[in-house]
């Protein structure tokens, strides 16, 4: 694959959005400042006459310490907004929220919102450049390609590799937006969990289903697992959580019993004891505070190429 020298979008939007030459120039960016964040210092000046909004309009740990972190390492001038504490709960909708966020000259946005599309309704109506930090059960494209990233670390390539992503996939942003990323690098997806949890037509975008999860960690190099995310389920989908964790749920006497070691990932936040058992989550197999740390470089990366598409 041949690499760009730039994004072909102002935004990040979806995976969707972006090409494969998009995904690799983000990848060797990342790699670079991978290790800028190694040094002693770790600061570069790259961002230093940008000013970035992170706004929250939903809870978050990582994505957003990981943004705040990259933004502060480029150089950049950081402003900070949380839904819960502003004039939202006065009523004030999402773009008079937005322009009068940008009328303080702010370049660009980082965005998280419980609507599916609301960082590519704002894109079509404001200047700044966007990154979609997670919108609703739709896209959560830095964290597939900071999963991406963390593969092909650990196997070198991701051409070829078959990828399981295990859980509640019905509700997950991060499981569309993984599938579009691996997919787009040449690995095999297959999603994995109970039938209720799993988009009856999901099949059509070209990855495997299974109901099986021994059957599934038998079949491939890694195992990326989700949590089952209760606040966005308004029926029950499965019995109990018990009964969820016996047949979907990966333990250490299940990994034992393979024929070969498989990578584990989770995204997080996660639910010890229900999807994934400690002495999984906690092992040599699992590189979960790997996937944790390549965020900020991958975050630095998509911020650094957008700056750079900016009108001087
Ligand atoms: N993986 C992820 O999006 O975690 P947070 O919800 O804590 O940001």
């Amino acid at each position: 694959m041949t690499t760009n020298t730039q994004l072909s979008t102002k935004h990040v939007l979806g995976i969707k959005y972006l090409t494969p030459a998009d995904i690799q120039l983000i990848f060797e960016t990342a790699d670079q400042f991978k290790e800028v964040i190694n040094r002693p210092i770790k600061k570069v000046p790259s961002l230093r006459d940008v000013t970035v909004a992170n706004l929250f309009f939903e809870n978050s740990t990582r994505t957003r310490i990981s943004f705040e972190l990259a933004e502060k390492r480029l150089s950049a001038d950081v402003v900070n907004f949380s839904a819960a504490s502003s004039s939202v709960k006065k009523g004030e909708t999402l773009l008079d929220t937005v322009n009068n966020i940008l009328s303080m000259k702010v370049d660009m946005v980082v965005m998280r919102h419980p609507a599916p599309g609301a960082p590519a309704y704002l894109a079509r109506h404001i200047d700044a450049n966007i990154i979609n930090a997670g919108d609703g059960t739709h896209e959560h494209p830095t964290q597939a390609l900071l999963d991406a990233f963390s593969i092909r670390e650990q196997l070198g390539d991701l051409r070829g590799k078959k990828i399981a992503i295990i859980g509640d996939i019905l509700h997950s942003r991060v499981a569309l937006s993984n599938i579009y990323c691996l997919q787009k690098m040449g690995a095999t997806v297959r999603v994995c969990g109970p039938p209720t949890l799993i988009p009856k037509h999901i099949a059509k975008l070209g990855v495997e289903v299974s109901y099986n999860t021994r059957e599934t960690l038998e079949w491939c190099d890694v195992a990326n697992i989700l949590r089952i995310q209760l606040e966005r389920q308004d029926i029950k989908y499965f019995p109990s959580l018990r009964e969820y964790a016996r047949y979907f749920g990966v333990n250490k006497q299940l990994l034992n019993e393979l024929n070969s070691e498989v990578v584990i990932m989770h995204p997080g936040p996660i639910n010890r004891g229900v999807e994934i058992t400690s002495d999984v989550a906690d092992s040599d197999q699992s590189i979960i505070l790997q996937q944790v740390e390549n965020g900020v470089a991958i975050r630095m990366a998509i911020l650094y190429l957008l700056a750079a598409k900016r009108p001087n």
